[in-house]
């Protein structure tokens, strides 16, 4: 049912255009136009109340003149009638809505717009927009849109929240070469979003790999899980990644967690690649929708040229795909295509006396080769060589390999000749470039895109063995009380109650019970000012570290009571809380903020200087697996320091990940309640010996 639905809008066998308009240079004339030029093999309805027939088409007065049924409408009247509109639409029994006309949520009439998505739903139907473009379809020739032309016919499919930039698209399709099957306006994202779009482009057997241009999700969770069933490739575009709603937050991770460095997190957790710009959307488009994933890390390059092999080379390591010798029997076969002065070590640089047979040789031999995971062959023009004949030898040389399931890219360096040959080659389903970082990047992608999916397919962690009553429990206790937040004894507890490791911390609210709580635990203690109304101990002089002896423990007690008097004279004071003085290690932070679009998001960096200054830190929406922490721990800047800099021991990165994980797991199931959180700091200490949270805060969720 749902996928039909989508059907009706993308796939329509039946078409009305209603505010369809015989007075060129309006909407409703254009799409009219469009669907004809297009040689759309569907019957397309023009409806308007005024005409007999438009553009040659019978013209109807009203939808419910129409015989027989339709399945979708182009809505092109203003915005005022569409909510009528509408009600014919669900009349006439018509599935799809693709609602052309602006004026609705973008404007800031939000009413009018859930409005129309109720009617539609009420009658079973769905929109696609509105204020949208509209989709085109190269397969079955339908332009339902106000985009000029069909898109260069390719295997890509594109959906784009900006309409402007469709017809861009639409028209740098011809002159970049990159073809696409489908060209997809989304608009407000009423009804219908790119979770809906990406699963059926998944069963699209015209569509291999889906681009995106995204500037933001509504509902991100949606989103992830859409890509993570999707068996294709998905690249998206992101648009608007300056962070917001920093300065509403109440914790230190809250106010790191700028948007763009959550949608990181979430396209790489969904498993989809990443464009930088627009050049390289269509970039990584081409090769995504043309060659299979590159499966290992050794990738070859072949070149004519040692200027494009460095460049090359260099490409390689910035985009994580570095250049590793070939084994010694590769070079030694590909020795017997070069003079004596080539290098056959990789880059394998032919020198500029390649002609046309050592391409062919070099490239049969190296795409046969199992050693090769990847194939990218460059050429720069020499007035020897003609391209055309470059470009069909690499081809021959692929088809006769009879290998399937590895990747070549082309990169040929020259001028109108290259080009032409690039072109037939693109044709001929190799993606070739302009430049040599293009063609390794565009490999990259094919790397980065596998490595991505196979790390879709771990398991987040779970809370299944864990017991949240206990959070629960403390939690509605500060609510009852009209808290906002927990206090730190609160939150370690319901740290503790999910298999974190805390520093001991018992709360104590005499002199007496101070001295005896510090002998059971141990000195030297730390002791601490436990209020609601201080978050900031340290600020108020509220933190006393080190204290030796029982005398050490009365002196701090009182001095820090009447600091926090000092601080605030009203302060609700639930005592002061003597923890066990952690040994130092190494510092970091692991915190939590809600996000509004994706939810509970976990976050990990190195604490101190790194986060505060430096903002070194790193996201995932929760839960995550336990790879994915591993993978966290590796991504920040400061990841050499983890791993023992400077002679210092390795840290004990198999404790943090699991703690990574768990808090993870702890933040997703109390996510209906916790808005933000810090542990912080975390101490890590050598190999073995795991680590701490020092101090917690929990901030709940406003009700
Ligand atoms: N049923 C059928 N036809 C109707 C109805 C109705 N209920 N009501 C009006 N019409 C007819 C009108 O008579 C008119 O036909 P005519 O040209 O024969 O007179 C036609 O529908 C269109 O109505 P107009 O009032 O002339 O409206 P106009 O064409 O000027 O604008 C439009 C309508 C295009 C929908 C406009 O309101 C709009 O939203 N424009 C922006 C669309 C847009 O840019 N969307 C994409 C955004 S993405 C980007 O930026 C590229």
């Amino acid at each position: 049912m749902k996928k039909d639905q989508i059907n009706a809008l993308l796939a329509p066998s039946s078409i009305a255009i209603i505010g369809a308009s015989a007075t060129p240079g309006k909407i409703g004339y254009t799409v009219i136009k469009n669907l004809l030029d297009s040689k759309y093999s569907g019957n397309i309805y023009p409806v308007n109340p005024k005409d007999d027939e438009i553009q040659g088409l019978k013209n109807y007065k009203t939808l419910a003149e129409i015989p027989g049924e339709v399945e979708a409408a182009v809505i092109v009247v203003p915005a005022k009638f569409v909510s009528d509109v509408i009600d014919e639409c669900g009349k006439k029994g018509i599935k799809g809505l693709i609602i052309i006309t602006s004026g609705f949520s973008e404007v800031g009439d939000k009413a009018l717009e859930l409005e129309i998505v109720s009617k539609a739903h009420s009658y079973g139907m769905r929109i696609l927009g509105p204020n949208i473009v509209g989709t085109l379809t190269n397969s079955t020739k339908l332009n339902a849109s106000f985009a000029p032309y069909l898109p260069l016919p390719g295997k890509a499919s594109l959906i784009t929240q900006s309409g402007a930039l469709l017809i861009a698209i639409d028209a740098i399709s011809y002159t970049r070469g990159v073809g696409f099957e489908k060209l997809i306006s989304i608009g407000n994202m009423s009804d219908v979003d790119f979770a809906d779009l990406i699963t059926w482009l998944d069963d699209d057997p015209n569509t291999s790999c889906i681009s995106l241009y995204v500037e933001g999700f509504k509902d991100g969770r949606r989103f992830i899980e859409a890509v993570q069933k999707t068996n294709k490739p998905v690249i998206a575009l992101k648009s608007g990644v300056s962070a917001h709603g920093a300065a509403a937050a109440a914790s230190h991770t809250g106010s790191l967690a700028g948007s763009g460095k959550v949608y990181d997190a979430a396209f790489m957790q969904a498993g989809a690649l990443r464009a930088s710009d627009l050049n390289n959307l269509f970039d990584r488009t081409l090769a995504l929708s043309l060659q299979p994933t590159m499966k290992g890390d050794n990738m070859l390059v072949l070149t004519n040229g040692g200027g494009v092999g460095v460049l090359a080379t260099d490409a390689a390591e910035k985009y994580g795909v570095p250049l590793k010798f070939a084994p010694e029997d590769v070079q030694v076969e590909l020795k017997k295509h070069m003079p004596d002065f080539g290098s056959a070590k990789n880059p394998v640089d032919m020198t500029g006396m390649a002609g046309t047979d050592w391409y062919y040789k070099t490239t049969l031999f190296s795409y046969g080769h199992k050693w090769v995971d990847g194939l990218v062959v460059l050429y720069c023009e020499t007035a020897q060589t003609n391209p055309e004949e470059i470009a069909k030898s690499i081809r021959k040389a692929v088809d006769e390999s009879g290998v399937k399931g590895k990747p070549i890219t082309v990169s040929f360096v020259g001028g109108e000749r290259s080009d032409k040959a690039m072109r037939w080659l693109v044709e001929q389903g190799v993606p070739a470039y302009n430049a040599p970082d293009l063609a390794v990047n565009a490999m990259a992608a094919l790397r980065e895109f596998h490595l991505l999916r196979e790390m879709v397919g771990h398991k987040p962690r779970g809370t299944n063995l864990l017991d949240d009553k206990i959070a629960r429990t403390i939690i509605a206790k500060a609510r009852k009380e009209g808290r906002g937040a927990l206090t730190e004894i609160e939150s370690k507890q319901v740290f503790e109650a999910y298999g974190l490791p805390t520093a001991k911390t018992i709360l104590s609210t005499t002199e007496e019970e101070a001295v005896s709580q510090a002998k059971k635990i141990g000195f030297p203690v730390v002791m601490k000012i436990v209020s609601p109304d201080i978050l900031h101990k340290s600020d108020a002089g509220g933190v006393k570290v080190n204290i030796k002896d029982e005398a050490g423990v009365r002196e701090a007690y009182n001095t820090i009571l009447a600091n926090a008097l000092k601080y605030k004279a009203t302060a609700n004071i639930h005592g002061i809380a003597i923890q066990e003085m952690a040994p130092w290690g190494t510092e970091t932070i692991i915190g939590s903020v809600n996000d509004a679009t994706f939810g509970p998001t976990v976050m990990f960096g190195l604490g101190g200087i790194f986060v505060e200054v430096l903002k070194d830190v790193t996201f995932r929406v929760a839960p995550i697996s336990e790879s994915q922490a591993v993978k966290m721990l590796g991504e920040i800047r400061g990841a050499p320091i983890l791993a023992g800099a400077r002679g210092e021991a390795p840290r004990d990165r198999k404790a943090l990940a699991d703690v990574l994980s768990k808090y993870a797991a702890m933040i997703h199931e109390l996510g209906d309640e916790i808005a933000e959180t810090d542990a912080n700091p975390v101490l890590v200490y050598e190999e073995g010996k795991g680590l701490k949270v020092v101090d917690a805060r929990i901030i709940l969720k406003t009700k």
